[in-house]
């Protein structure tokens, strides 16, 4: 085993607990690139999909609706659609027709991004971009055509309404997008925050509206800031400042603070503020404006692969529910020769932790209804991880598996000490860079190895480094990719992310991982830090030739304390997959959700 430069695991390796619940149902794979084609994470069936779009409960079912090129595996502004698809259990999804399409005046260049909020009484409207047809992005409003139909498959753009929102005389034409679901201030006026740049500034608007019909624009914005050209798809949420529940969008007042996420174009990343909105100005301040406009130092929402993130409020199970595009990491070519591309992460539950400034992110409890086999240690068993240690995980098809683990270190006296460079604290996926899953070190790096072939020449780990920092200790996660595949033309970075929590009271660190065929979507220190990835390995394209692996390659020893491997099954997501059920299955409540 001298293979990715683990020391040779002394004991022979362990042959973890398994219990065999019920036979899997992983469909047979065929060449390389229907293997990367997801067996639970939303896509459709063909084509372009990017940002998740009006994401709503309505009258029992959940809707997603995402950008969509109707038309080709690529981004296409001419054809942008949106997408539309129903579930009753955020799992399986019934694929419906496309919901909005450009066809108007006001969108004949695209249907962009958007919202969709409830009205009182019931009925739900769209707001979203359309490029018209000089160019221009303007916000329109669209409504269900029938709103009796429980799918809600037609929607109307009325036409002697829309734009309800043109492009305003400060705003260049094609900086004016992506209006958030709306909410109610103490006034009874509706609000929606939408995206411009404003000489030269990005800044997140705030519009008013009786009716949601005629819009207008609050004196100052919500946010506005130099650190980037242009933001998007702008998401103001309130969350519960104690607790997991989650509200209403309109909710505010005691016990309650504010997150705005911004996704910045210049980065291609999302990030958040805690906060609070206050309704009368229309002002959002920042619990830590320390944080300033420098948006490295801003928290990230996941400090993988995504963008475009946008978040609803569940009423069915009181919870905030967030979806998130991870786009594709290989080439153009890769997207028309599979015939689709992008998906949506895992829809994540998410609410405020208890210090009252970051937001922790949890995989919705649906996704147990796909648990079938399961490896773990035997109840209260634990496990030692040596120096250079690398145990496998044996017992489950691992190209789709939920995996949890929980990693106590005994002793941090070894910890690496971290340089006194500013930047490094600005710049984690640098250091995860220099300091991958192969560099020794002295508390970590531990994790696991997912998506590993039989050799280890291609495998993605997900680990976390401990460092002393002046008198601190700061937790770094990373995830490298760069032996992900043996592949040539593939992005493979090492994405990194420092998770704040105080490793030397604890003395735990949880990892939860969601392994997807072409995802590899993490979760650390209990949802504080998360991270997507989207990786390309060759020998997946025989099926069940994957192997996942704990290691750990710091000098220091750690434990596993819990393990927990779930194969999951496939999920009927837009016609494709899990027996191919059609739209009554999709839409059926999930076995045990009501309860
Ligand atoms: C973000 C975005 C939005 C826009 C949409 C177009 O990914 O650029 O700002 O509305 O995609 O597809």
């Amino acid at each position: 085993m001298a293979r990715l430069g683990l020391a040779v695991c002394a004991a022979v390796c362990f042959h973890l607990c398994i219990l065999i619940s019920s036979s899997s149902s992983i469909p047979a794979e065929t060449g390389s690139h229907a293997v990367r084609r997801t067996a639970y994470h939303f896509q459709p069936a063909k084509n372009w999909q990017n940002d998740p779009n009006g994401p709503m409960y309505h009258n029992g079912m959940y809707h997603l609706f995402y950008q969509y090129n109707p038309r080709s595996a690529l981004w296409d502004t001419g054809n942008l659609s949106w997408g539309h698809s129903v579930s009753g259990d955020l799992v399986n999804w019934a694929a419906l027709p496309t919901a909005l399409d450009p066809t108007s005046p006001f969108d004949a260049n695209g249907c962009w991004s958007g919202s969709a909020t409830i009205l009182p009484g019931g009925l739900p409207a769209i707001l979203y971009t359309g490029i018209d047809s000089r160019k221009q992005q303007v916000q329109n409003v669209a409504f269900p055509k029938n709103p009796s139909d429980p799918l809600l498959r037609e929607w109307e753009k009325p036409a002697r309404h829309n734009p309800v929102i043109a492009l305003p005389a400060d705003v260049p034409g094609d900086r004016f997008r992506d209006p958030s679901t709306a909410w109610l201030g103490g006034d009874g006026l509706w609000r929606t925050a939408v995206s411009a740049e404003v000489d030269g500034v990005a800044s997140t608007l705030v519009y008013r509206s009786s009716d949601f019909l005629r819009w207008e624009r609050s004196a100052a914005p919500l946010h506005a800031s130099r650190a980037a050209g242009m933001v998007e798809c702008p998401d103001l949420f309130p969350v519960a400042e104690h607790g997991r529940a989650g509200l209403d969008t309109s909710a505010n007042g005691a016990g309650v603070r504010h997150v705005l996420k911004l996704s910045v174009m210049d980065t291609l990343q999302d990030y958040y503020m805690v906060g609070w909105y206050n309704d009368t100005a229309d002002a959002f301040s920042p619990a830590e404006p320390e944080r300033g406009d420098d948006c490295r130092s801003w928290r990230r929402l996941d400090y993988g692969h995504v963008y475009a993130s946008k978040s609803f409020f569940d009423a069915r199970k009181n919870r905030r529910v967030l979806w998130a595009w991870a786009n594709e990491s290989d080439s153009q070519a890769d997207d028309v020769a599979r015939g689709w591309s992008g998906v949506q992460t895992f829809p994540r539950e998410l609410w405020l932790d208890e210090d009252g400034k970051q937001l922790l992110q949890w995989p919705v409890e649906e996704i147990e209804t796909l648990r079938r086999k399961r490896a773990g240690l035997r109840r209260g068993g634990t496990r030692m991880l040596d120096a250079g240690a690398l145990q496998e995980i044996v017992g489950v098809a691992s190209s789709q598996a939920d995996v949890e683990v929980l990693f106590k270190i005994p002793s941090l006296e070894e910890a690496e000490r971290l340089d006194d460079d500013p930047n490094r604290l600005l710049d984690p996926q640098k250091l995860c860079g220099e300091k991958g899953a192969t560099v020794r070190g002295g508390v970590g790096p531990f994790g696991l190895l997912v998506l590993a072939s039989g050799d280890l020449h291609e495998h993605t780990a997900v680990f976390f480094r401990v460092f002393r920092h002046h008198d601190k200790f700061k937790l770094l996660m990373c995830t490298d990719l760069t032996k992900s595949s043996t592949r040539a033309g593939v992005y493979k970075p090492t994405y990194g992310g420092f998770i704040d929590m105080d490793i030397e009271e604890h003395k735990t660190i949880s990892l939860r991982t969601l392994i997807d065929h072409s995802v590899v979507e993490s979760f650390g220190g209990g949802g504080r830090a998360c991270m997507t990835a989207r990786v390309y390995p060759e020998h997946a394209a025989a099926a069940r030739s994957s192997h996942m692996y704990v290691f750990n390659n710091g000098s220091d020893a750690v434990r596993v304390s819990k393990l927990e491997a779930w194969e999951l099954a496939t999920a009927t997501v837009n016609g494709v997959g899990g027996g191919g059920h059609g739209l009554a299955a999709a839409v059926a409540p999930a076995r045990h959700s009501d309860a």
